[in-house]
């Protein structure tokens, strides 16, 4: 047999012997399959819904459970009833706002389980039951989506009078996994995505001394230390890559999973609010999806597109105002601390007259915008973000403080009319920013007037930020009411045509499709931990598009120029050199692409600056060249409209030689290939702005072979005749 080659006797024994034993004790068993994608429904004796899934005959996800405890019934997982099913074939094409490609195939098989429990008679009034009936009828359907390279579903709740307002207490969704895979985590922590990841098996995975000694991160509550957080990504001893997510989250915590070391089961773990319960609902509901991505190739990971077609298509009807662009920002010097986001350094103490008094250091002050501003027109990049441009950054952190900003009141020195006139009169969008520090009521509050203050000044973007314990107290970044409020956030922003990018909310699932004005996100690691941390290993960006991406675009700031240097602290650098710096603009999508070095920085490389100035922020079409999770990624992309495309190739502390082919541009056709590269003896610890520009012509017979430096990167500019 084909798969006993393949595969392990041992763990293939032990699928068949699950298989059998759960075929035994099934009632019903439903297959719905894709090309190599096999999902089996299963409903057992006791009327318990299981599920697996097996790519290529190989066992991805063993019999796993389905289902949940619920205020309204702590068994909501068993007793059920098979009450019908229905199945469609969808194949379907859709165009992308922006994004790494122009239109995106939706294609998958779809089988939806009718479930119910419940009705018999015994005595008891409920609504809908016969007379004399005592337990309540309940309903469940579960839907499920089987694409070719994996599987989405989601629980629905129908409209019933037996169920209608309830409290998920826990969802028992569990992802029993067929070997004890290599794993890449973050913690699941409910406050926070801002960790390293750890590479590891399944079987060694624990959080604990990650999280306590991980002081850099504002606020850490991982409750569990066996706990991680999705995007999950995995690779089996035989080659498969596996990621876990889920798309849609709209109305309910995010899923974290709890690993079982011996089994290898991963459990749904849903992040609680401020008094335990994990979702409150009011039926008709559907979750979000939960979604497993599989292939037998790394790069057909990053290439999915499962998440976004498992979004519903966007809200906005008229999306013409949504542009997406790269800035600059008044950030880098406070994040390095030459400047300060605060105009005092005294919050309480006030100068004559009842003023503050000026530190001398506040770096949005009017002056300090234009220049960024002349910087962005010069640089013909479209934006400029200003951070700390208003009142109540003296005291902003840490002190869970409620009414913290106001979000309409500048500091003394920052003319936002001339400010906004200057930028108008050379063409440059300056970015809003809203730090919240976690107080999302006193965000809440405000919102309509911090956005008309954006719409009466021009402002078409808006950065807004959660750092510190969020309020309502208790409630946790992740949970359901934070959830809801980051959508309440896109949703005003859209009202108001103004694009948003967030920093620090729940990790993206696709929301992006539904709210094109929702850009990115950051819900990661950035760049920014080079500037105030220990910083961000080399092989960091290699397993980010892996998983916190999986999700959707990330603000990952990069950018940076001056490698080494740039602060007091001593040992303190960045972890890549400064081609890979310029590789990430590629290999880290996002609509919303900082250039995040200060001005001079750029001046001194002017010609590798160049790269950040011409690469573009959307695409007609992304080719996965290579990848590895941890190891190396190299994608190339197509600029939209344009027979222009770009290529990103980055490694981890490894040195790497890559040799590629470019027969994706078209054939006969020549172009001017711009190379930046790995200068000689590059090293992302002592020479890391060590670079070479290579100029020459291609075409699609060229083969490209470049050498990566350890922590390198290669970025290549190919421009059409
Ligand atoms: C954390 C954000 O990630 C960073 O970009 C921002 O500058 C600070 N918070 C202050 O809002
Ligand atoms: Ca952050």
């Amino acid at each position: 047999m084909k798969i006993f080659n393949m595969f392990p006797c041992k763990v293939v024994l032990c699928f068949l012997l699950m298989f059998f034993l759960h075929t035994a004790r099934a009632q019903r068993t439903e297959l719905t399959e894709m090309k190599k994608v096999r999902l089996s429904f299963m409903l057992d004796k006791e009327g318990a819904p299981f599920y697996e899934v097996a790519f290529d005959g190989k066992p991805v996800v063993l019999p796993s459970r389905l289902g949940f405890k619920l205020n309204e019934d702590s068994v909501f997982f068993k007793g059920f009833q098979w009450k019908g099913m229905e199945r469609k074939s969808v194949d379907t094409v859709w165009e992308t706002v922006w994004g790494e490609t122009r239109t995106i195939r939706d294609h998958y098989e779809q089988l939806v389980v009718h479930l119910e429990k419940g009705g018999a008679v015994s005595g008891g009034a409920v609504a809908s039951m016969e007379k004399g009936a005592a337990t309540p009828l309940r309903k469940l359907d579960i839907i499920f989506r089987v694409f070719e390279d994996g599987v989405g579903f989601r629980y629905v709740f129908p409209g019933q009078p037996d169920l209608k307002y309830f409290i998920v207490s826990d969802e028992l969704t569990q992802f029993h996994l067929a070997g004890d895979h290599k794993t890449f985590w973050i913690p699941g922590d409910y406050d926070t995505n801002e960790y390293p990841y750890t590479t590891s098996r399944l079987s060694e995975i624990d959080n604990k001394s990650l999280v306590e000694k991980s002081t850099d991160i504002a606020v850490r509550v991982a409750p569990d230390e066996y706990a991680v957080q999705t995007p999950l990504m995995m690779k089996s001893s035989d080659g498969l890559y596996i990621n876990i997510h889920e798309a849609a989250l709209v109305n309910y915590p995010a899923m974290q999973l709890h690993v079982d070391r011996a089994s290898f089961t991963l459990s749904s773990s849903l992040v609680p609010d401020a008094v335990g319960n994990k979702a409150y609902v009011h039926a008709p509901f559907a979750t979000p999806w939960r979604t497993i991505i599989i292939s037998d190739k790394a790069a057909e990971i990053l290439a999915c597109k499962m998440i976004l077609n498992l979004n519903d298509p966007s809200k906005i009807e008229n999306t013409d105002w949504i542009r997406p662009m790269k800035f600059v920002g008044i950030w880098w010097e406070m994040q390095t601390g030459r400047g300060t986001w605060s105009y005092s350094d005294f919050p309480d103490s006030m100068g004559a007259g009842g003023r503050l008094i000026p530190n001398g250091r506040h770096s949005a002050n009017t002056a300090n915008v234009k220049r960024y501003i002349d910087f962005a027109a010069d640089s013909h990049i479209g934006g400029v973000l200003v951070e700390g441009w208003n009142v109540g950054w003296e005291d902003w952190f840490g002190n869970w403080k409620e009414n913290v900003f106001d979000f309409v009141t500048p500091y003394p020195d920052f003319n936002v009319k001339e400010i906004m006139d200057y930028a108008a009169s050379k063409g440059v969008h300056v970015i809003m920013h809203n730090e919240t520090s976690g107080s999302a009521t006193n965000y809440e509050r405000q919102m309509d007037t911090a956005f008309r203050y954006m719409n009466k000044w021009g402002y078409t973007s808006v950065k807004t930020g959660y750092v510190g314990r969020i309020i309502p107290r208790g409630e946790h970044h992740d949970g359901q009411w934070m959830v809801n409020h980051y959508v309440r956030v896109a949703e005003k922003a859209a009202h108001y045509r103004v694009m948003l990018d967030a920093h620090e909310p729940v990790r993206p699932t696709g929301l992006q499709r539904t709210y094109p004005n929702w850009l990115a996100c950051e819900a990661a690691r950035g760049n920014e931990y080079n500037a105030f941390s220990n910083g961000n290993a080399p092989e960091h960006e290699t397993i980010l598009p892996f998983t916190r991406l999986v999700g959707g675009p990330m603000d990952y700031t990069p950018g940076i120029f001056r490698l080494k240097g740039y602060s007091d602290v001593p040992g303190r650098q960045v972890h890549t050199t400064l081609a890979k710096q310029l590789a990430l603009y590629v290999t880290l999508y996002s609509p919303l692409q900082m250039a995040a070095d200060l001005p001079e920085n750029y001046a001194a490389h002017a010609d590798a600056f160049q790269f950040i100035k011409d690469v573009p922020v959307e695409w007609d079409t992304t080719r996965v060249l290579e990848a590895e999770p941890g190891d190396y990624v190299t994608i190339a992309r197509k600029e939209k409209g344009r027979n222009n495309w770009y290529i990103g190739a980055i490694t981890d502390e490894h040195s790497r030689m890559v040799t590629l082919s470019l027969d994706f541009l078209d054939k006969g056709k020549k172009y001017r290939a711009t190379i930046y590269k790995d200068g000689a003896g590059a090293h992302w610890k002592n020479n890391p702005e060590a670079y070479s520009i290579e100029k020459r012509t291609v075409d699609s017979k060229t083969q490209l072979t470049v050498q990566l430096a350890e922590g390198g990167g290669m970025a290549v500019s190919l421009t059409g005749f």
